[in-house]
């Protein structure tokens, strides 16, 4: 049902609305930023009755919402917070890894328990709403926010985001544990061009309809309460002030019922970044009238809104219908009953916490490259532990942590309990005996310290070497886009020099996403992608070293082998030299889907059926332990009237099989699967014949394929 054909809330939507002057509902409107105005700033926009507030922590919220709650009407406030991986802008929370390594996992499950663990702290913190999930698609991986993303694949964004607002969102919005999500930057953020932050996005309709619409229709049917306004741009028009996307196709197409709130100043950017408006009352209407119900941080807008009705330039109908969407959100969670979230005291890192985190972390673990040192058996003894992110909580928590935010309680203190990659060595190592011994040896960004030779001595006489390479925050985030995404620093010289050595080197990259190490995988024996692990990132590497866990992550995301190379996508269109370049191959260093185990899986007997449009394959473990699999299904459509990518996914399953064991798996693909998006942007099928992919990753060679008919 949709949100507005509950009669009971619409009532008291209504009746609410009735009562409200014309400031009162420019007022509501308003997300103020409380850490970056004056506190008797805030303080002043509590008593106009602004109807939010982002980045309150702790007795701030309690202070704001008593305020709100005085006020003649007393509508109280809706708190919004970067909860992006966990709530982590709280140094006491449960820091989960980043949305990019959580979505290695190609578990829902999982992704939806972080959802709901991220969800109870936060409500815990007294606040209401998540500015979460990022469901932008990272395919200019020199982007600074791409560890934000789940990947670059539509089918795979979608299920995993579908998954994370079940877990924040609950069964009810009103549920003690529930938080509002939100589905952001709506839309095309990450397609900026060379990968530019906020940058102007190069996209049509067509292409927004046929590979960014369709995580959000995946958010819309999950119920997600609140979408973001992206900063880009379509066809020349600013999203912030394109009704077309805002409401034509986000409302009347998707049927999207909840608000939407701009992102950070966009209503300013449209008169000081874009100049579409020539000042802040026109840049007011643009925004009021496309559709943005709620205003990030700009202020302006408050006295624009007010301006704009009183002088007749806009109609109140448009304030009316904000406010409306706005309220609907806050009766379905109950904050007129219970305006303060109260989640689970005592539960902030809490040892159901810190495992669903743990657990999560163990299958982001992605192995892409095993000469056979993996698992270290029993002929490793000694082992050293080389590189700048092997000891380094910052950069094994990435962005959007109480080391990274302003606005949050930002200690200079990592808080515990948390293991870095040589603490859960030397956890696992010492239970087995093994010797460990640590050296730096470089830093990512900071060369002061540099100790080539020191770390050279630490390796000498080992059985093997653990070097941890990647990147700092101060590498990723917002306005950190990289032109160059190879190892910075002297880490590559670094490798150079243990290389020398000729002791068999597994190299582990934690970092915000793939740079890029064609040279240090080409010399390792082995090679591991955690990314950014959270709290017990560095437990989960050990463990999966070690053996002890059998690595099961598959890359959501293609790593390029140079920077040049950029974009390697893996569902590109078809086209005629693209394939090469002079000095390089176009294919990826690991492709999309890649990701190996210990054991070993075979893929047999596929069957197609087209008038049930099932696909059924057998999948065995041929090797000699447990391990999961997970089955991914992609789709060519054969001839097309437009160009269409050479393949995408449209199914998977992450699957557990003892040594030995064969599985039946049938994946029903639905018609929709078949559709695609004529330059009219209507979506249809084209009858005609479709190759069907069955296989572990999204490369050629490991996939079964058969044709099917699709009338
Ligand atoms: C980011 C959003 C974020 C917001 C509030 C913006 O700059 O683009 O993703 O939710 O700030 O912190």
């Amino acid at each position: 049902m949709n949100r507005s054909q509950n009669t009971e809330l619409e009532t008291r939507v209504e009746s609410l609305l009735s009562q409200m002057t014309l400031e009162e509902k420019a007022a509501q409107m308003m997300q103020i930023p409380f850490s970056y105005v004056p506190r008797e700033e805030a303080l002043r926009w509590a008593r106009l009755g602004a109807g939010s507030f982002l980045h309150v922590l702790g007795d701030d919220a309690r202070e704001l919402q008593q305020i709100a709650l005085g006020t003649r009407l007393g509508i109280p406030v809706l708190f919004g917070i970067d909860a992006i991986h966990g709530h982590a802008l709280n140094d006491h929370a449960t820091v989960f890894p980043s949305q990019l390594a959580a979505a290695c996992s190609w578990n829902p499950e999982l992704v939806e328990q972080m959802g709901r663990v991220t969800a109870r702290e936060v409500a815990t913190d007294g606040l209401h709403w998540t500015f979460s999930p990022v469901l932008c698609l990272a395919r200019d991986t020199r982007w600074g926010r791409v560890n934000e993303t789940f990947g670059e694949d539509p089918y795979l964004t979608g299920e995993l985001g579908a998954a994370i607002i079940r877990g924040y969102q609950g069964d009810r919005l009103d549920g003690e544990e529930s938080i509002t999500a939100c589905a952001k930057h709506y839309i095309g953020y990450g397609e900026a061009v060379g990968g530019r932050d906020a940058c102007d996005t190069e996209m049509t309709y067509r292409k927004l309809r046929e590979v960014f619409l369709p995580p959000f229709k995946r958010a819309v049917e999950a119920g997600v309460a609140t979408v973001m306004t992206a900063y880009g741009s379509i066809d020349g028009s600013p999203f912030t002030a394109s009704e077309k996307s805002l409401k034509t196709i986000l409302r009347d197409e998707l049927g999207f019922d909840g608000f939407v709130v701009t992102d950070w100043d966009n209503v300013t950017s449209l008169v000081i970044r874009q100049f579409v408006a020539e000042n802040m009352d026109e840049a007011s209407l643009l925004a009021a009238n496309a559709g943005n119900d709620m205003i990030m941080t700009t202020e302006a807008f408050y006295d624009s809104a007010i301006r704009l009705v009183r002088t007749g330039r806009m109609d109140e109908r448009i304030l009316d219908a904000a406010v409306r969407n706005i309220l609907r959100i806050k009766f379905e969670m109950g904050l007129f009953e219970r305006p303060e979230k109260r989640g689970k005291p005592g539960c902030f890192a809490c040892a159901e916490h810190l495992e669903a985190s743990l657990t999560l972390a163990r299958e982001s673990i992605t192995l892409l490259k095993n000469d056979g040192v993996l698992p270290f058996g029993a002929g490793v003894r000694r082992i050293a532990v080389i590189g700048p992110n092997a000891d380094d909580i910052r950069a094994q928590y990435g962005d959007w942590t109480y080391f990274t935010h302003p606005a949050a309680n930002r200690r200079q203190e990592p808080v515990r309990p948390y293991t870095t990659v040589l603490e859960g060595i030397r956890a696992v190592a010492g239970e087995q005996g093994v010797a460990v011994s640590y050296s730096r040896g470089c830093g990512v960004l900071d060369s002061t310290a540099d100790d080539l030779d020191g770390a050279l001595e630490v390796a000498r006489g080992c059985d093997a070497i653990v070097l941890v390479v990647g990147d700092v925050p101060e590498q990723a985030g917002e306005t950190k886009d990289r032109a160059d995404l190879a190892l910075s620093g002297r880490q590559e010289a670094l490798f150079e020099r243990l290389k020398t050595l000729s002791i068999p080197i597994v190299t582990i990259l934690v970092a915000s996403k793939p740079l890029c190490v064609s040279h240090v995988v080409e010399g390792s024996s082995a090679f591991l992608a955690a990314f950014n692990g959270g709290m017990l990132g560095g437990q989960a590497v050990a463990e999966a070293l070690f053996g002890r866990i059998n690595p099961s992550g598959k890359l959501p995301i293609s790593f390029p082998r140079h920077s040049g190379q950029i974009p390697v996508y893996y569902n590109q269109l078809p086209g005629w030299h693209g394939d090469k370049y002079v000095d390089l191959p176009q294919t990826p260093l690991f492709a999309f889907g890649e990701g190996l185990s210990y054991t070993s899986f075979a893929y047999s007997n596929l069957r197609l059926d087209a008038d049930t449009r099932a696909v059924s394959v057998s999948l065995q473990n041929t090797g000699g332990q447990a391990g999961a699999e997970t089955v991914q299904v992609y789709l060519r459509d054969r001839v097309s009237s437009v160009l269409t990518p050479v393949k995408r996914l449209v199914a998977f399953e992450k699957v557990w099989l003892a040594a030995g064991e064969t599985r039946e798996l049938v994946f029903s693909l639905t018609r929709e699967d078949f559709s695609l998006v004529l330059p009219n942007e209507r979506r249809v099928v084209e009858p005609g014949e479709f190759v069907i992919f069955v296989g572990g990753s999204s490369k050629d060679e490991d996939l079964l394929s058969g044709t099917i008919f699709v009338e």
